[in-house]
């Protein structure tokens, strides 16, 4: 029998989403306020939900103690109060989108995560909209 637990956990952080491959109009219709050269930010919420069987002992799936040491270690010293753009490797080639911040989130935890845990990503970039990887 498998249950899953969450951690939510927030950060702040700026970007701009844009292909510069694209001229000004085209990244001004199709990215609109979130094209904007300045930057912007948002207050995202995080949330790593962790499926598994419980441990008989404790009855816990997960320690959230740690899974939250490991979020605050691995992702919010990565983003929070930083422009995603400039400041973030992983976000040097591709552009900042909610859908793309939650795959390299996936992608960082996993290798912390024993496989033996289904984990999924749920970021809020705004009240509401929000994303899950995987789908
Ligand atoms: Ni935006």
């Amino acid at each position: 029998m498998k249950v899953s637990v969450c951690r939510k956990e927030h950060f702040n952080a700026a970007h701009r989403l844009f292909n510069s491959g694209w001229p000004d109009e085209e990244n001004e219709k199709v990215f609109g306020k979130c094209n904007n050269p300045n930057f912007h930010g948002h207050n995202y919420e995080l949330i790593v939900k962790l499926s598994g069987e419980q441990d008989p002992e404790t009855g816990y799936v997960y320690d959230l103690k740690k899974l939250s040491d490991l979020i605050n270690k691995f992702i919010l010293e990565k983003f929070d109060h930083k422009n995603l753009n400039l400041d973030v490797e992983e976000f040097k080639k591709i552009n900042p989108t909610a859908e793309n911040i939650a795959v390299v989130t996936y992608n960082i935890l996993r290798k912390e995560i024993d496989n033996k845990y289904d984990l999924k990503i749920i970021l809020y970039e705004t009240e509401r909209n929000y994303v899950e990887y995987p789908a």
